[in-house]
Parts: C-alpha cells; structure tokens; sequence
C-alpha cells in the first residue's frame, strides 16, 4: 500500500524560532519515515506583507537552509519553493470560487492583521491558497502549531465541497497538532504567543542564537508572582512556558520535570532551561553553518521540478472535473 502524504509550509518572513521548531519544523523531521512528506517555503503567503525584493531573496533562501540544518532531509522529502509549483496558484484560483466570503470574514489572523491596517486581497485569500497548498498534493496530514487550526478547517471544507460538487477528488486532510509544543508561548508575554513579528527580540529564542544570547533570554523570561516548579497556566504561565520548553527539549516529561524540580528557585530551573535549550539547538546551527547557498539553491530547483511533475496529474484531474479540458 503506498504511503498517505504529509505536507506542510512555513513563511520565510523572519528568523524561525523555537515555536516554529517545537510547533512545526521538529514533527516535520519525525513524520519523513512514515509517510511520503512534501514541505514547502510558502514564500507566495508572505508577500501579503510588504517586503523588500531583495531582503526577501535573501529571507527564501534563510528559510529553506533552516528547514534542512532543522533535518528535513531534501532526498527524502519533496521541498522546494512554492512560487515555482504554478499549480498552487492555478488550484487556489478555483477553490475561492467555492469560498463564502463568511468563512474568510471569521478567519482570526485576517481579522488581526487587517486591524493593524494591514488589510489586502492576498491577506484575504490567505487561507485559500493554503488549501490549495495542500490539496493539491492530495495531502491526508498536515503538522502545524495550532493557530493554523482554523485555516485547517476551511481547507477541509473546501476538500468536501469540490469532491461534492464534482466527483471525488481529494482526501480530507487531517492537521497533526502536538499535544505539547502546538503553542508555545512569548518569553516576555507568557499570555500570547511567541510570534516573528514580535519587535521584542526578548520574546522569541531563534534556532540560530549563540548559546549565551540564550542564556541571556532565558534568564530574562518572565516568571511568575510566588515562589516553586508548578505546571499550571492559570497561576504560572511564565513557568508552565519554560517547563513545556524545557520538557520537549529534554524529552521529558512535564510531571516529571515538576516532581525533580518543584523545590527550585526560578533562577537555578531558569539556567536548566537554557542549557537544554542550547544543547537541542547545537546540531541545528552546526547543520546550517555547513551548509552552502549554492548546493541549496540547487536543490530546492530540483524539488521545484519534482513538485511540478507531482502536481500536474492532480492539475490535470481537477481541470476535467470542472470542465477545463483544454479542447
Ligand atoms: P509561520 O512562521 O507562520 O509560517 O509558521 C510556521 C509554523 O510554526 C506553523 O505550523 C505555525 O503553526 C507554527 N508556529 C508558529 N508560532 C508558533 C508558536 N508560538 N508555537 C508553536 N507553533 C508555532
Ligand atoms: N499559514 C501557515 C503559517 O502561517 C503557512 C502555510 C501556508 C501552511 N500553506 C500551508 C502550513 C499549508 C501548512 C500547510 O504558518
């Protein structure tokens, strides 16, 4: 029987951090022995904001290195950049045609961000192009941190609403959402996510910062009123954030890490955190200093190639269904 499909996509908009790792990237790596994985640099998403051509250049080609130095194996996994699969674009054209505008309406990242005055059509259309991402692998599983769960949703409602409309054609996808690790949370704001766009630099811990950065941040994090080790969300978020850090990076868990560690003082379980911290990203940034812009470049071209050639016979099945046959 051949193997169910896995795909997933990161923005290259900013230094990936220790959420993007533990949320995303790090089950991205497991997921490679299972099932076929297709992961992509969906660089198409992030041009919703405005950046710089050539920062951005520079921003594609960071991302797709983090992704490999993080252990996406490129021989393994299908990845490349999703600007150069034209079939995405194609696929989301036809599923907003069966996106009620209610659902985009209701979408919290579009609502957030159009309340910064950021608001655009592509911003709008965001979680169609998603969708398309997905289906047009005819992907089953999807690993992401849990505020892509709601782009999730609409994705599955598109999947059913085309194979109703026109014969079967997708699978319903499922998202694999951690259990531990979907939403970590900000060093400096333990109540919201720890984000890209976040201009404390204090709040995010990247997979690149040299150890002592780390330390610094750690020792930095807020904690909480009061004194002991405690996993409770409510009482000690700052502690409940460090300890699901500390218990994923150690492959520990949690009430254990409470049961060694209740009596400690946060100064001392602080320094615990950034030393596991440092020692999980150590392979990461040795993997990325390695590796060179052009060997990458070149690789992602071919998995672009690969990608394309997938994707056509998908193409070509949905444009019969709909009546585009080309004669
Ligand atoms: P993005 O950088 O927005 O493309 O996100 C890449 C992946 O990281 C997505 O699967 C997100 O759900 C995930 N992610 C982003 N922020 C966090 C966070 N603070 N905790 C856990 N996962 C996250
Ligand atoms: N919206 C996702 C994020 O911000 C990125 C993304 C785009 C994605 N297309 C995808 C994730 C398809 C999973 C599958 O993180």
């Amino acid at each position: 029987m051949s193997k169910q499909v896995v795909f997933s996509g990161i923005q290259p908009t900013g230094d990936i951090h220790i959420g993007n790792y533990l949320g995303a990237l790090r089950n991205w790596v497991r997921l490679q022995d299972e099932y076929d994985t297709i992961y992509c640099v969906v660089d198409l998403h992030a041009l919703t904001v405005a950046q710089d051509p050539a920062e951005f250049e520079t921003a594609r080609l960071e991302a797709a290195k983090m992704v490999i130095a993080a252990g996406v194996d490129p021989t393994t996994s299908l990845f490349y950049y999703q600007s150069q699969v034209p079939q995405h674009t194609e696929l989301s054209w036809i599923l907003g045609t069966l996106t009620q505008l209610g659902s985009l309406n209701r979408m919290t990242q579009f609502k957030d961000k159009s309340d910064q005055g950021a608001a655009n059509l592509g911003l709008y259309s965001y979680p169609v192009l998603m969708a398309a991402d997905i289906l047009i692998h005819h992907a089953h599983k999807v690993p992401v941190g849990d505020d892509q769960v709601q782009h999730l949703e609409l994705t599955r409602d598109l999947a059913e609403r085309f194979n109703r409309r026109f014969g079967d054609e997708f699978p319903v996808p499922e998202g694999i959402i951690p259990e531990h690790g979907a939403r970590i949370m900000s060093l400096q704001d333990p109540t919201s996510k720890m984000s890209k766009s976040d201009p404390n630099q204090g709040s995010r811990i990247l997979l690149l910062d040299d150890p002592d950065v780390v330390r610094k941040k750690v020792g930095r994090a807020v904690t909480d009123s009061g004194t002991g080790i405690e996993y409770n969300w409510e009482s000690k978020p700052g502690i409940s954030n460090l300890l699901e850090i500390l218990s994923l990076f150690s492959e520990t868990p949690v009430e254990k890490l409470v049961d060694a560690h209740a009596d400690k003082q946060y100064g001392e379980f602080k320094q615990l955190v950034a030393e596991a911290v440092v020692d999980g990203l150590a392979p990461i940034r040795s993997a990325y200093a390695s590796l060179e812009d052009e060997d990458v470049s070149r690789l992602m071209h071919k998995g672009a190639l690969d990608a394309r050639s997938s994707a056509e016979k998908f193409q070509v099945s949905v444009r019969q269904k709909v009546g585009l046959t080309g004669h």
